[in-house]
């Protein structure tokens, strides 16, 4: 619920999920968030959801925090045995910046992960794929995964940026995937084994994720997301500008 320029981060991500088509959005919180979430997209007349007709918003709560991959399991019964998006709402897009509907376009009959070339310094802090064969120059094979490999493990330069489709293969795998990383149900692992058994491709997104889970990331996003405000966007720009003059 941290406020990104002008609305919640989740909102943030509600809204690019509603932009790709999603209608059904499932919001996995700890306990008591719920209700924020609630109060904030269905409780308002004239709410956030307003522009986005046919979009409903659904808490679910995580009750322990057991990881990435715990969270994803948690949607199991609520999705089904149907495709879905999973957004994390550290990663937000850069405006203009969609990857979903290239992701969506991308998919043959298993998952899809998005991924970007990353620099040392995600090493430890993203999960990174082992690539198999290019299908063109975006898409490519994913044989496994690992997660925060550091310098000397690292299988590529190729991260997980935080958007996945995947289909009912996910939580199978899921469901036999043991903690790992920081003694967390880690994503990352049950991508390892849907990519092990033939069923997972990488798209590389054009564009970077902004990562507002970190201080200077977040900043860096609001700025962004700020500077392109169809409101505000060109005021600020200008107090940027003549701030920056000023240093
Ligand atoms: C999570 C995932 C990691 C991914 C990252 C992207 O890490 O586990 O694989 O690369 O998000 O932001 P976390 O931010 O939870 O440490």
């Amino acid at each position: 619920m941290l406020p990104i320029v002008d609305r919640p981060a989740i909102q943030w991500v509600v809204e690019e999920a509603a932009r790709a088509g999603a209608r059904e959005i499932f919001v996995i919180v700890d306990p008591g968030v719920g209700v924020l979430i609630e109060r904030h997209f269905n409780s308002q007349e004239e709410g956030p959801l307003a522009g986005l007709e046919h979009v409903n918003v659904h808490p679910i709560v995580q009750d322990v925090p057991r990881g990435l991959g715990d969270a994803v399991r948690t949607a199991a019964t609520a999705v089904g045995n149907q495709p879905f998006f999973t957004l994390l709402v550290d990663n937000l897009v850069f405006p203009d910046g969609d990857v979903l509907p290239g992701m969506a376009a991308a998919a043959e009959a298993g998952s899809v992960v998005c991924l970007r070339e990353l620099g040392t310094e995600f090493l430890a802090r993203y999960g990174f794929i082992v690539p198999g064969e290019w299908r063109n120059e975006q898409v490519v094979e994913v044989l496994g995964a690992i997660e925060k490999p550091g310098v000397e493990a690292a299988p590529s330069k190729l991260g997980l940026i935080g958007r996945y489709l995947f289909t009912g293969k996910i939580f199978e795998a899921l469901d036999h995937v043991e903690p790992g990383v920081g003694g967390e149900i880690q994503l990352t692992d049950a991508i390892h084994t849907v990519g092990e058994a033939g069923n997972c491709l990488g798209y590389v997104a054009a564009d970077d994720l902004l990562d507002s889970g970190t201080p200077s990331g977040y900043l860096e996003a609001s700025t962004i997301l700020g500077a392109a405000h169809p409101d505000f966007g060109a005021r600020y720009r200008a107090f940027v500008t003549e701030f920056t003059e000023g240093l």
